[in-house]
């Protein structure tokens, strides 16, 4: 194998980006990033300080100032269903990071170009000489555009927002699925049509529909392309 061998990710909200990236890093041995939960990050940090998801340049003196890790669930106390351990300036925030509130601020503030340009450097950073399954919005074309495998992660609307409302069910958060459907749509109109870098499927991206998969069969057929790639290399 080459010195690294980098797998980007793209797909609207509750595609199965989160759960099948993991999955698929730890079969292969490969380290799992979820630039996701650094959006998210920079919307807890902006909350936390009382700067609206609107402002760019102090959100970005924000994201600037922070320091943000992601790391696999190791100690036995993180093994709580959390898919990364995700440490905001050294405090664990991987559960914080998940209400609806930081959901719908992370689109905020990704629509705004100076946060991105500051995640993207970290993100980039992140992925030298390693090997990873990387997975967001822009990965495929702006974060690894040179990644040996691009995948574009789909489902249908009803399933993604079928599968939110069974995840948030299962949190105890108690939620009507109009609700779910209709905050979904939202997210995904504000991630596909701002002005920067928003979500799309680039030419040479494998589209695959989750819709009629189960995670563990998406999981499988990412891995069999991975496996066939390095026999041929
Ligand atoms: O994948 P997620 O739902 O945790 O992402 C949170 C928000 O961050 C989502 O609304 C889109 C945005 N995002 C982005 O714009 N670019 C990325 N690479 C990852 C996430």
């Amino acid at each position: 194998m080459s010195s690294q061998f980098h797998i980007a990710i793209d797909g609207p909200v509750a595609a199965g980006k989160g759960t099948v990236s993991r999955l698929v890093a730890e079969r292969l041995g490969f380290v799992y990033i979820d630039t996701g939960a650094m959006y998210r990050m920079t919307a807890l940090l902006a909350k936390q300080n009382d700067v609206p998801f609107s402002d760019e340049d102090k959100v970005t003196d924000l994201v600037k100032g922070a320091q943000m890790d992601l790391r696999a669930p190791l100690e036995e106390s993180e093994k709580d269903g959390r898919l990364a351990t995700v440490l905001l300036n050294g405090q664990d925030v991987s559960w914080q990071i998940r209400t609806e509130e930081i959901s719908s601020g992370a689109s905020q503030v990704a629509a705004l170009a100076k946060v991105r340009h500051e995640l993207v450097a970290k993100q980039q950073e992140i992925a030298v000489g390693k090997n990873v399954v990387m997975e967001g919005r822009d990965i495929t074309y702006r974060v690894l555009p040179n990644a040996q495998l691009k995948i574009y992660l789909s489902a249908s609307d009803i399933v993604r927002a079928k599968r939110r409302h069974m995840q948030l069910l299962t949190k105890g958060t108690d939620v009507a699925f109009d609700e779910v459907y209709k905050e979904l749509i939202q997210r995904d109109d504000r991630d596909t049509n701002r002005d920067v870098d928003p979500l799309q499927i680039v030419p040479d991206a494998w589209v695959i529909d989750t819709s009629d998969l189960t995670i563990e069969q998406a999981v499988e057929i990412i891995v069999g392309r991975v496996g066939a790639m390095l026999e041929a290399a």
